[in-house]
């Protein structure tokens, strides 16, 4: 059978035969033994709604024993025979374009060389799903494959709900991502909804078919990087010989040395997985090996002494690298940390003091152990950064929740007010004030035709339109228009190429409306192929995360989730192809929502009508929301895009005198 025709036929006709895992394959964890006798039933029932009843006998010991042995049940022998990758959009078999590039962007997410742990559906994160199982992206790919231009496919958590009669400017996809009644939106709630197979965590842009490799998180860390040390350091000064320390080597954090590298200073990264930690150095992320403290630290000294630009994996625990440091008495410029804190208790930050082999063992059988011995670490994790911060050390949190648990945890890291952290997020201090409140965020696009030229073709069209706009940018917004343009002049050389053919950059609302309609123009002429737009949902407007995207909001709306609702619907009727919300991403299960989109250009009069309309509205939403929250660069930018567009009337804050409100007596 052909590939289309594979896809074509969705579940198959005759039950495949039982396959087994390949020995090299990426396990996902086995997750925490969560259900009753009762719900495992339950699961094992409603993954078999899935299939004909003659199958039922048969799948239903095999299911039992997924859930046993995982936690959850995969549908494995489903997984398709064809290697799931970015294929050309004209190689997927369907009646609209939107639907194939939708298709070629799932796929996208699950390729091998993309996804963390391909076999069970995971694109990053540990536990970002872009479905719960096989026989999901069966019947996905199927209704894709035969979609009208008036139909959408509604998805709830990866389960295809069905194709519904709707319009030719409606999306062709609607997605939803592990929606929960408030009230049980608890860590243990996903885990039990998630092993019922009722709902999943989406991340950000796994769910929404929107990842692209390890190039969007490079650019990212790369800008904060940068940003930091121009915070930290007198203008001017390199950050060569400076260190940046801070922990993890997996799917995001794994981006941290890279983007040292290219910031010029030293990173030292810590990683307990030695697996993870020799991946990374193998494909060149990070460049140096080293899993002994004197090593570390004989090796460290000397490259301050030389002022290198050098980046190193200590293959151990991040507590033990910041205790040394401190003992040996190396000045630790920038600290942060990427271990997985959002999924605290199933693997994602490991305890001091005991092997990884060991502590993966408590994890499966001794869980509260595990959770005490995390929390200690948590709380000596956080005295030790304390030790250095009074030193000078600039620690910032990186958006995994490390504050938050260290918080939880008992962990000294609240300021004296007992609201607010000791420390910043990257995002107040960083990300908020110098990018997203003047609109700067994570734009990306992915070539539909997966011609590496297309891909040159729009990285030289992309730096011509922001090369074009900086000649007329305010100065407060020059310094990350030259960033980017000097990223996007280098992105081919720094070989970033995952899977599709994508690229990601920095841009504000006006720079991401004329880069896609000069991507749309260069379409029309038949200069290249259809190219797929798109966006972190770490950005601007999609995202309401009060310790993370929106971590810079001061009004008491950050505990709010209206932007990111009003983005997803806004965008859906503005002609977006797809759109997506979740919550949980990132930080984790109940702490965010987010949203996201994805556009497709095809030349056409339609894309360039829909792609200003709804480019406006997807950046503008969050900085009207910004400068509302009395956010001043926010103020700045909503009130320069209004001098452009007259139909555009926001709400602008008054400010009030601090007099006026010392006066009050309450
Ligand atoms: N700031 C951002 O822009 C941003 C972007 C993406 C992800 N994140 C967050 O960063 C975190 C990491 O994401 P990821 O995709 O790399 O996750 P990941 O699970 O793939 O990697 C985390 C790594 O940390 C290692 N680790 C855990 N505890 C450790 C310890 N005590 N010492 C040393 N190493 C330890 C793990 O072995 C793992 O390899 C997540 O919480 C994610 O949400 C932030």
């Amino acid at each position: 059978m052909t590939f289309q025709q594979q896809i074509q036929q969705g579940i198959p006709a005759t039950l495949p035969a039982a396959k087994s895992y390949p020995a090299d394959a990426n396990r996902a964890p086995k997750r925490k033994d969560i259900l009753t006798k009762a719900e495992k039933q339950l699961a094992v029932r409603n993954a078999l709604r899935y299939f004909p009843a003659a199958w039922h006998g048969e799948l239903a010991v095999e299911f039992a024993r997924e859930l046993n042995d995982f936690g959850r049940i995969y549908m494995y022998r489903f997984k398709p025979e064809y290697a799931i990758k970015a294929r050309p959009i004209a190689d997927y078999p369907a009646k609209c374009q939107q639907a194939a590039a939708i298709m070629l962007m799932i796929d996208n997410n699950l390729d091998n060389a993309v996804a963390q742990h391909p076999e069970e559906l995971i694109t990053y994160g540990g536990n970002g799903a872009v479905f719960q199982n096989w026989a999901q992206y069966r019947l996905t790919m199927k209704y894709l494959s035969e979609m009208a231009e008036d139909q959408t496919l509604h998805m709830y958590s990866g389960h295809p709900m069905g194709l519904f009669p709707s319009s030719l400017e409606a999306p062709r996809v609607v997605v939803t991502n592990g929606m929960m009644i408030p009230n049980y939106s608890k860590p243990d709630d996903w885990e039990r909804f998630n092993a019922l197979g009722v709902t999943q965590y989406g991340q950000m842009t796994a769910g929404s078919f929107m990842y692209i490799g390890p190039q969007g998180i490079v650019h990212g860390t790369t800008i904060t990087v940068m940003n930091a040390f121009r915070k930290v350091l007198p203008k001017g000064q390199s950050p060569k010989g400076k260190i940046f320390l801070t922990a993890g080597l997996g799917g995001m954090s794994g981006a941290q040395p890279k983007a040292g590298n290219i910031a010029n200073c030293i990173t030292v990264c810590a990683e307990v997985n030695p697996k993870a930690a020799t991946k990374r150095h193998q494909q060149g992320w990070v460049d140096e090996l080293i899993d002994n403290m004197p090593s570390l630290i004989a090796r460290v000294k000397q490259a301050q002494a030389g002022e290198e630009v050098v980046s190193i994996a200590y293959i151990g625990n991040v507590v033990e690298v910041w205790e040394a440091f401190a003992e040996h008495d190396i000045f630790v410029h920038l600290g942060s940390d990427q271990t997985s804190l959002h999924n605290p208790w199933s693997g994602g930050y490991y305890p001091v003091g005991i092997s990884y082999d060991e502590a993966n063992r408590l994890i499966r059988e001794e869980p509260e152990l595990f959770r005490a011995k995390v929390q200690d670490t948590l709380k000596r994790h956080a005295a030790i950064v304390n030790k250095h911060t009074a030193k000078g050390t600039y620690f910032f949190d990186y958006g995994n929740a490390f504050l938050l648990e260290a918080s939880r945890a008992g962990g000294d890291v609240m300021a004296q007010n007992g609201i607010d952290f000791k420390y910043p997020s990257y995002v107040q201090d960083i990300l908020g004030p110098m990018c997203f409140d003047y609109g700067f965020g994570p734009f990306r696009w992915v070539c539909a035709s997966g011609k590496p030229e297309d891909l040159d073709k729009t990285d030289a069209i992309a730096a011509e339109v922001l090369k074009r706009l900086m000649l007329e940018a305010p100065e407060e917004i020059q310094q990350q228009m030259q960033d980017n343009i000097t990223w996007i002049l280098d992105a081919k050389q720094n070989k970033l190429v995952v899977g599709s053919q994508a690229r990601i950059l920095y841009a504000d609302a006006q720079g991401r409306a004329e880069i896609a309609a000069a991507f749309n123009d260069a379409i029309k002429r038949g200069e290249i192929g259809p190219v797929v737009l798109g966006r972190d949902h770490h950005d601007v407007s999609g995202t309401d995360s009060p310790f993370r995207e929106t971590s810079n909001i001061y009004d008491g709306s950050r505990f709010t989730a209206d932007m990111a609702i009003h983005n997803v619907i806004g965008d859906s009727f503005r002609g977006a192809t797809w759109v997506s919300i979740h919550n949980g991403g990132g930080v984790g299960w109940g702490e965010v929502m987010n949203g996201g989109f994805g556009m497709l250009l095809d030349g056409s009069l339609e894309a360039e009508r829909r792609l200003k309309s709804m480019l406006f509205f997807d950046v503008n939403n969050g900085i009207a929301r910004r400068s509302w929250a009395r956010n001043n660069e926010a103020d700045f930018a909503i009130r320069r895009e209004m001098a452009r567009t007259p139909k555009l009337q926001v709400t602008l804050a008054n400010r009030v005198d601090d007099e006026i409100l010392n006066q009050l007596e309450f």
